[in-house]
């Protein structure tokens, strides 16, 4: 799933920057969540960056569950 929606912007390899977004490995389950789903960030968190280019995704709750394991699995 990463591979096929994040790609085009984010690193096929989550712990470097992308052309697009910056690296992303060991994003929390709640950053994962409001950024993805409502294109916006959890009250007090400070964004890597500023801008607002990512479009929102409407994936659900279970899908970013697998997408957070995925980002902060051990290598
Ligand atoms: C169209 C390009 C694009 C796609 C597709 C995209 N992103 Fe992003 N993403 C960005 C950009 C650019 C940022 C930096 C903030 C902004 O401009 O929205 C970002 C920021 C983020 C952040 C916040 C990082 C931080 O800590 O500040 C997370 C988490 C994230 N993306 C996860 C994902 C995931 C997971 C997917 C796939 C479901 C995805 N993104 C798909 C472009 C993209």
């Amino acid at each position: 799933m990463y591979q096929a929606r994040c790609i085009s912007c984010h690193n096929a390899n989550p712990k470097i920057a992308g052309s697009v977004g910056p690296e992303i490995f060991g994003a929390s389950l709640e950053v994962l969540k409001v950024k993805i789903q409502e294109g916006a960030y959890p009250l007090g968190y400070t964004p890597k960056r500023n801008t607002h280019a990512m479009p929102k995704q409407s994936l659900s709750d279970e899908e970013i569950k697998y997408l957070f394991q995925y980002l902060n699995a051990k290598p």
